[in-house]
């Protein structure tokens, strides 16, 4: 299965991990590197630092969770693009159901997020997806043209000159977050292409043919190669199995495998 993009892990750790967890996590992880694998985490804010003194000889790219759009201001309990950048960081998490759903995320504060930090120079991860309720009524397509077109909504404007790669995209349904519940193989690619075809129809073929998207939701070392077959699934935002040193390396390892077969194929 060729694998144009090469293939991206991500973990997100959620509201896990102190510092002391997250030097433990890293002086545990054995990192396999392979040139078209990347590996971004995710730790809390608290953690960051820590993260990336404790990550200096992997291959580790660190991202923040949640960053406001402004970059200085009265936003009590936010921090901003210079404060993480700082840190060293290179990417941030946008539109995370979780952030979505107990948060009050927006279609809007997440394109006023996805803008502003691709235009400061980072990376962005953005999460879209639909709830089991529109799962089941069958308006997974919709909700994800919905999402994917409130955060990026035309090609002349705000984020659409970074669809170079600068921009990734997550597609996690809602339904298998932390529920050990999976798309199959089959749905998450399907989902996969409605997504690129959208960046297509409105961007271009290069500017959709340079996007990763990764699918995300209760993604472990037993189901993640069968994920990664599917030609538009270009790697696997990971929870809950990513906070285990063990398991995350095991996954760094699968999706190196691929790309070595890929190339072999
Ligand atoms: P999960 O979380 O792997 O624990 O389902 C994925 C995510 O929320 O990014």
């Amino acid at each position: 299965m060729q694998k144009p993009r090469g293939i991206v892990i991500a973990g997100n750790w959620k509201m896990n991990h102190t510092q002391e967890e997250t030097q433990n996590f890293f002086s545990k992880l054995q990192c396999t590197s392979h040139p078209q694998v990347k590996c971004i985490a995710f730790p809390p804010t608290t953690s960051l630092q820590t993260a990336v003194a404790a990550s200096r000889d992997l291959p580790v790219e660190m991202g923040a969770q949640n960053v406001h759009w402004e970059k200085t201001g009265a936003f009590t309990g936010e921090i901003s693009g210079p404060m993480i950048r700082e840190l060293g960081i290179s990417h941030a998490l946008v539109g995370h159901s979780e952030r979505r759903q107990y948060f009050g995320e927006t279609n809007e504060t997440t394109r006023l997020r996805t803008e502003s930090l691709l235009e400061q120079g980072f990376q962005v991860m953005l999460c879209i997806g639909e709830t089991q309720e529109q799962y089941e009524k069958g308006q997974t397509s919709k909700v994800l043209i919905e999402q994917i077109q409130g955060a990026i909504p035309k090609a002349d404007s705000g984020a659409a000159p970074y669809l170079d790669g600068r921009l990734l995209i997550a597609y996690e349904p809602v339904w298998a977050i932390g529920t050990g519940l999976t798309a199959t193989p089959q749905q998450a690619e399907q989902a996969h292409q409605v997504i690129r075809k959208n960046l297509w129809d409105r961007f271009g073929i290069e500017a959709s043919g340079k996007t990763p998207i990764l699918y995300g939701g209760s993604v472990k070392p037993s189901n993640l190669a069968e994920l990664l077959d599917g030609p538009n699934v270009d790697g696997a935002l990971i929870g809950g199995a990513s906070l285990k040193p063990h398991d995350f390396g095991e996954m760094l390892q699968i999706a190196a495998q691929k790309m070595s077969e890929d190339a072999a194929s």
